[in-house]
């Protein structure tokens, strides 16, 4: 099979490889689409300070079960099956309390092991969930970015008299204003971005309003329209951003945030006490994959409005640049591996 290996920093190969044989407790998912996201970018670049390399990278990807390992059911042969990269033990303390995508022991499929962007990929049986019928490839494949916007969301329990404020109008910001919108029905949603083309597909993705915060100010646009955020969710990822976001908040607000910078960053405590704000983060997902499955099928969310491109996996290089220099035109980028 061809597999595509980070070899090191900025070496992508297409290398041949084995076909991998389940183990016990595993399946062969024979992969059809997957998607490309900023941290395969990132361990392509040398820029993910978790990576291991030699690499299989891609971590969004869905495909059909073509072997299963011992003590899988047989039956699970031929079935569509999207794949959760978070592995984890089951035991530790965050599992304990139903949070498996922050175990002590976690692995990421496409960081810490060989991942999706190769013809075949052997996943933990338990995290190759079933895509029914009605689900079509192109959105089961983009079931895992959404599991970001579930769990972003899920940590808050949005509702129809909010105001949602989000900070960023990439991958993340998008299915964050779906999953706001459309999922929980929340009343308003502003998106803040600097790049206008990624505003327009934010308004198209229900964001009520869209705000270039580099030529306009957020704090004069919420204080003109009378909107103070309820919800603030940083999906830029800026460390200048909490401060801001602490400011422009309601008092009882909630901000989530997404970001791993490891540069440090300023803010007042008085503000956040003052107002009896919740902070929260969030890292991957919790267990989000049914819960987006069952958004699919109910037709709440529209993956086909952050799909921008198509690629051939032969052409890996030429998408991940794309991805990397376009943000104007590129939002979701996929490979295909089969048709
Ligand atoms: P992206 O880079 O495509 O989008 C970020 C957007 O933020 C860009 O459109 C950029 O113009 C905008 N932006 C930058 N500074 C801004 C500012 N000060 N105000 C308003 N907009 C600003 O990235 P993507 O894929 O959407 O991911 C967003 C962030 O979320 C990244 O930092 C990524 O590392 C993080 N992330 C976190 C995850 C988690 O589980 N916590 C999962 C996936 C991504
Ligand atoms: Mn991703
Ligand atoms: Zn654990």
């Amino acid at each position: 099979m061809k597999s595509i290996v980070i070899e090191k920093p900025n070496a992508l190969n297409i290398t041949e490889r084995p076909v991998p044989e389940p183990v016990a407790g595993e399946v062969r998912v024979k992969i059809k689409l997957a998607g490309i996201c900023g941290s395969d970018s990132h361990i392509y670049r040398g820029h993910n300070p978790f990576a291991q390399y030699p690499r299989v990278i891609g971590h969004e990807f869905f495909g059909v079960i073509d072997a299963v390992g011992d003590g899988v059911d047989r039956s699970r042969m031929g079935e569509r099956v999207s794949v959760d990269p978070v592995i984890s033990c089951g035991h530790c303390y965050p599992c304990s309390i139903g949070k498996p995508n922050v175990c002590t022991s976690l692995v990421v499929l496409g960081v810490h092991r060989d991942g999706g962007f190769s013809e075949y990929a052997v996943v933990p049986a338990k995290n190759a969930w079933t895509i029914p019928d009605t689900v079509p490839d192109d959105h089961a494949v983009m079931v895992e970015p959404f599991t970001i916007a579930a769990n972003v969301t899920g940590q808050i329990n949005p509702t129809a008299n909010d105001i949602a404020l989000i900070y960023g109008a990439g991958p993340m910001g998008l299915t964050t204003v779906q999953a706001l919108k459309r999922v929980y029905k929340v009343k308003t949603v502003v998106i803040a971005d600097r790049i206008d083309e990624r505003l327009s597909m934010a308004k198209q993705c229900g964001a009520d309003w869209a705000i270039n915060n580099s030529q306009q100010s957020l704090q004069d646009f919420l204080a003109e329209k009378g909107l103070k955020p309820t919800i603030v969710v940083d999906a830029a990822c800026h460390p200048s951003i909490l401060q801001e976001a602490i400011t422009l908040a309601s008092p009882a607000a909630r901000i989530v945030l997404m970001g791993f910078s490891s540069d440090p960053c300023q803010i007042v405590q008085q503000g956040i006490t003052g107002k009896e704000l919740s902070i929260y983060s969030s890292r991957l997902n919790a267990n989000k994959f049914p819960v987006v499955i069952d958004w699919l099928v109910n037709g709440l969310i529209d993956p086909n409005q952050l799909i921008t491109h198509t690629f051939d996996y032969h052409h890996v290089t030429d998408a991940i640049e794309l991805f990397e220099k376009d943000q104007q035109h590129c939002c979701k980028v996929l490979l295909t591996f089969t048709k």
